[in-house]
């Protein structure tokens, strides 16, 4: 397969992390948007291994400025696939002790950070050879599979991110981009706990099967890990 440049938030631990690692393994080029590159230790290794494969940008994709800088950072030449990772639980809390300050930070990281970014790198993106976005939504923004409620913040700020990507897919199909919402399964990072069933290396190596063999004709619908259409 032809190499190709990526773009991935959130790339510091967990599944961003795994993204970067394996894309780079196989002689991808990757641009990783973390809150603090000075903190990002665990890229440090791949860093040493893949040289200017790999480039660490500073980006909190809930500040405007902070994307707007990583953009100028990245769009000096086309980027074939951004991947939007970058995500937080917010706090799983009962409907009385809701903390609204709470939930707005998680629906401005979860459902809009992804928005601006695709926005913001939509340039060079263009430039690209196949114009693919991928978002990491979550089973758990579905509405018709919430049979046990909670997780107010979580749920509402990935069903608005499911929703947002269907407007980003229809509105950039006539361009022929392919944009595409995962489940990564429950994974075992700092977000997933240590219980969870899958592990990053499976789950991403999942992921990246979709993506790879992802067709515009699937654009603006959503996939599990393994590759099952979730249903809404
Ligand atoms: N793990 C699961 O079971 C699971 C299940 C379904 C969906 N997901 C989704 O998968 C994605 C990755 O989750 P994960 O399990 O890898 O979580 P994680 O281990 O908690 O990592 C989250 C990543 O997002 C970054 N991040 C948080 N807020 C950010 C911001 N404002 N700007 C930029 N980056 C930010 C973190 O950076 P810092 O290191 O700077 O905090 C970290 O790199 C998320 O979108 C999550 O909702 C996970």
């Amino acid at each position: 397969m032809q190499s190709m440049r990526y773009v991935i938030t959130g790339a510091s631990r967990g599944i961003g992390l795994e993204f970067v690692q394996q894309l780079l393994r196989r002689g991808d080029t990757v641009d990783a948007g973390v809150r603090a590159p000075e903190q990002a230790l665990r890229l440090e290794p791949f860093h040493q291994v893949a040289g200017n494969r790999l480039r660490i940008h500073a980006l909190d994709v809930s500040d405007p400025v902070s994307v707007r800088n990583f953009a100028a950072d990245v769009c000096f030449e086309p980027v074939d696939v951004l991947i939007n990772n970058a995500g937080v639980p917010g706090q799983w809390v009962g409907l009385h002790e809701l903390d609204y300050d709470d939930m707005a930070r998680t629906l401005a990281v979860n459902a809009l950070g992804p928005l601006r970014i695709t926005a913001a790198l939509l340039p060079a993106l263009r430039q690209g050879t196949v114009r693919k976005v991928a978002y990491v939504s979550s089973r758990m923004g579905a509405v018709s599979s919430n049979t046990e409620g909670g997780a107010y913040a979580y749920r509402m700020s990935k069903a608005a991110l499911n929703m947002g990507v269907r407007s980003v897919a229809l509105d950039l199909r006539a361009e022929g981009f392919s944009c595409v919402l995962l489940h990564p399964g429950w994974v075992q990072t700092d977000m997933g706990g240590p219980d969870a069933p899958v592990v990053p290396e499976v789950s991403v190596r999942g992921m990246l099967r979709i993506i790879d063999g992802l067709t515009p004709e699937q654009s603006g619908r959503f996939f599990d890990f393994e590759g099952e259409e979730v249903v809404w």
